[in-house]
């Protein structure tokens, strides 16, 4: 089914991922790419991005990188006056920038709540600020949000209210955007990521094992607790994030609006 995308210009905001191996933004840009839209990857990383960019060029698509810290409304207008100078549209918009951070409000520092809800609600605001305009003068468009499940659900021992409140944000944010363009056939939608194995996640089970006598074995079980949280009893992948994107971004979805797509094998099910 090659070709879903074909003729389509897509912004993919965090394309890179933050350490080797393939993170929900890089699997979805290749994807994108796989399918015939040009992709204009975006990082605060360059060396991120370009990586991705050249994966695509390597397989014969066509792709740009740019570097862009999307916190920054003036990174974010050049952002999208570059993508328009280079290809003249946008048609999709894939907003995948996120991180967490552990705590509650208690253990929380503030200025880690303003730092998590910049990049992870704020860098959406402004990326839909200055494309949602070039989407409307086109008169089509599909916005593609990337939440978490950690928006729906609190998981079990550990605490990060700052990502949970933020990821319920951008559930929000979705579904006010997805209504108020639904009329100039502009579709906004979310992926709720479950657990995926992504270069975040080794890196987080990199920060778990890193003072253990037996740091390979730490490593493991942090990875083991995760695969076995999963009703499949394995993680996710990026892959998995980046097929329910290429859905939402392609006229397959062209009557799915304001969804919150759920992509975690089954654990929101869990009582
Ligand atoms: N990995 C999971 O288990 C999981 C689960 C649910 C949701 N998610 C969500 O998926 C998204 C991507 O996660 P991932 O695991 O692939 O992460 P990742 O860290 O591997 O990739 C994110 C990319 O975004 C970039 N980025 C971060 N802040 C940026 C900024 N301000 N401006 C521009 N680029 C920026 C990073 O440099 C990185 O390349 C996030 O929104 C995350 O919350 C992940």
């Amino acid at each position: 089914m090659a070709g879903r995308l074909k003729d389509r210009v897509a912004i993919v905001v965090g394309a890179g991922s933050s350490g080797p191996g393939w993170g929900n933004g890089k699997c979805t840009a290749v994807t994108f790419a796989r399918e015939g839209a040009r992709v204009f990857c975006v990082d605060r990383k360059l060396a991120a991005a370009k990586e991705t960019a050249e994966i695509i060029a390597k397989e014969g698509g066509e792709a740009v990188a740019h570097e862009a810290d999307v916190t920054q409304a003036a990174q974010v207008k050049a952002m999208t006056e570059a993508c328009l100078a280079r290809w003249g549209r946008i048609d999709v918009l894939d907003n995948n920038v996120g991180i967490g951070s552990t705590g509650g409000p208690v253990e929380l520092a503030e200025e880690d709540w303003d730092t998590v809800f910049d990049v992870n609600v704020k860098s959406f605001f402004l990326t839909l600020k200055h494309v949602l305009p070039v989407m409307e003068a086109h008169g089509r468009g599909s916005i593609i949000n990337v939440s978490s499940i950690a928006s729906i659900r609190v998981p079990k021992g550990i605490s990060y209210v700052a990502y949970n409140a933020s990821k319920g944000a951008v559930n929000s944010l979705t579904q006010a955007v997805a209504l108020q363009y639904a009329a100039k056939g502009i579709r906004c939608n979310a992926i709720l990521p479950g657990l995926m194995h992504t270069p975040m996640i080794d890196f987080l089970a990199e920060e778990y094992a890193k003072d253990a006598r037996d740091h390979n074995a730490a490593y493991e079980k942090m990875i083991a607790i995760r695969n076995k949280a999963s009703p499949t009893g394995k993680m996710g992948t990026g892959w998995d994030t980046a097929n329910a994107a290429l859905f939402l971004a392609s006229d397959e979805s062209a009557y799915v609006n304001g969804h919150l797509l759920i992509v975690d094998g089954g654990i929101t099910l869990r009582a």
